[in-house]
Parts: structure tokens; sequence; C-alpha cells
């Protein structure tokens, strides 16, 4: 094989027409900056156009193109091909444990369902202001690193409990519950925390570290986890908080 060239191999599934998914391989000539959703996009211009793949922002901050690159879950447009080129090819495959729509393209439902349980939003303080929350520098620190989050799905998708149980939250899902939970303009903790607290939230961590390890921005989702259990610690020992467990659905 030239030097200049990779070999892409692809997991390959179309649910309407295999049975099982099975790995293709293509022949990419590397150009200089060539990143893999590049190199996918000279598959599907010029090879197969049937190859399906998502993407939008091209530059790491719509969180389409997470996918499993070389054994380890990642950007595709963040990751080059240059850096695979000693080995002469590179494995690519759908983010794991997801429903895979087609090819590389998996299904955000239950991702975002997740999401929406925590109440992904600000809850604003009355008497609204009749501009904007005045927030000084000291109490927007909190929230610095949590709203970096760009919702890919790499951290929930390597979460051995959220492969467990399409029930549990999951990092991306808790990450999110502590962004607005220290935001000093929200008004509802205590609901978030018992949201937190119920069998779908953080005493299913079990402290693995994969979702910290795959954030492409460099996350701490497991630090939020636990943040929030000293929050619920701190509430308990106050004597607040719910009186009963909420009912587990689902697995
Ligand atoms: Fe937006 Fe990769 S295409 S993060």
């Amino acid at each position: 094989m030239a030097e200049e060239e990779i070999t892409l191999k692809v997991q390959r599934f179309d649910p309407a027409a295999d049975k099982l998914p099975y790995w293709q391989a293509f022949k990419v000539e590397i150009k200089p900056g060539m990143t893999v959703l590049d190199a996918l996009f000279e598959v599907l211009n010029h090879q197969d156009g049937s190859l399906s793949f998502r993407f939008c922002c091209r530059a790491g901050v719509c969180g389409s193109c997470a996918m499993v690159i070389a054994g380890k879950v990642r950007l595709a447009c963040e990751t080059q091909v240059s850096q695979f080129q000693e080995s002469g090819e590179v494995m690519l495959s759908p983010l794991p444990h997801q429903k895979v729509i087609k090819d590389l393209a998996v299904d955000y439902t239950l991702f975002f369902d997740r999401l929406k349980a925590v109440r992904p939003y600000m809850v604003g303080r009355e008497p609204y202001p009749e501009r904007e929350y005045i927030q000084l520098p000291k109490e927007r620190q909190p929230i610095n690193e949590p709203i970096d989050c760009i919702l890919c799905g790499s951290c929930t998708a390597s979460c051995t409990m959220a492969w467990t149980s399409t029930d549990y939250l999951g990092p991306a899902a808790l990450l999110k519950s502590y962004r607005f939970l220290v935001d000093t303009r929200d008004s509802i903790p205590d609901e978030r925390l018992d949201i937190i607290e119920s069998e779908r939230g953080v005493w299913r961590c079990h402290t693995q570290f994969n979702c910290v390890e795959v954030c492409p921005k460099k996350l701490n989702p497991t630090e939020a986890i636990q943040r929030q259990k000293l929050k619920l610690f701190k509430r308990k020992l106050l004597g607040r908080g719910r009186a009963k467990p909420t009912a587990r659905k689902g697995k």
C-alpha cells in the first residue's frame, strides 16, 4: 500500500437489509490535515454514496460525529487520520450499545429522553428582572466547565451502568443537572435534587470514570455526580428531602 493511503475499516449495518453488522474496507488517500470525518466524506463522495454517518459543524462544536475510532470514542471531525498512518488502517464503528439507525449513525432518542428528565433549562427566580439576571464572576465559576458540554453522547454511550439500564440518567444528563443545580439564577434546587436522588439518579454511578476518559471537551461528569451526592448528603443531614423514593420505571 502506498504510504499516503489509509484503509478505513467501517462497521456497516442497515437494519432494513442486514441481519448482522459487517466490516467494509475503503482505501483513502491521506491529505494534509485530513480528519476521519474528511476521510468518510471521501468515501461517501467517491466510493460509496450509501455510507451513513452524522456530522454538522465539522469543528468539534455540535457533537454529532462521535463514534468509536481505533477502539476509542472520539469526534471524527477532531481526529487526524495521520496518527493512524503507521498502522495503515483505522477501524470505525458506531457509539457502543446504541441503537444503530444505519452504519455509523445511532439513534439519540433515549439520550435526549434522559436529558429531558433532568429539566435541562433554567427556571428563573421571581420577581423576574426587567433585563438579565445579574451573576457575579465567582457565582458563574462553578458552571464554567459544565456549560461546555456539546451533548455528543460519548460519555453516556461509554458508561456501563447506562448500558445495563435504560432507566439510569447517565453522565451527560447528570452533568447537565449539576450545571443547573449550581447556577445561582435557578430557583428549583430541591426539585432537581429530588430527580437525582431517585433510582434513576446519582446513586447508580459506580465511579468508573469511563465518561471522563472519553469526553472530547475534557469535562468531568464523574466529579459532578459526586458533588451532587454530597449535596444530597447535606440535604439529608438538614432533615430535608423526599419522603419516599421514586418508583423505578422501565428496566
Ligand atoms: Fe460537529 Fe464533529 S461535526 S462535533
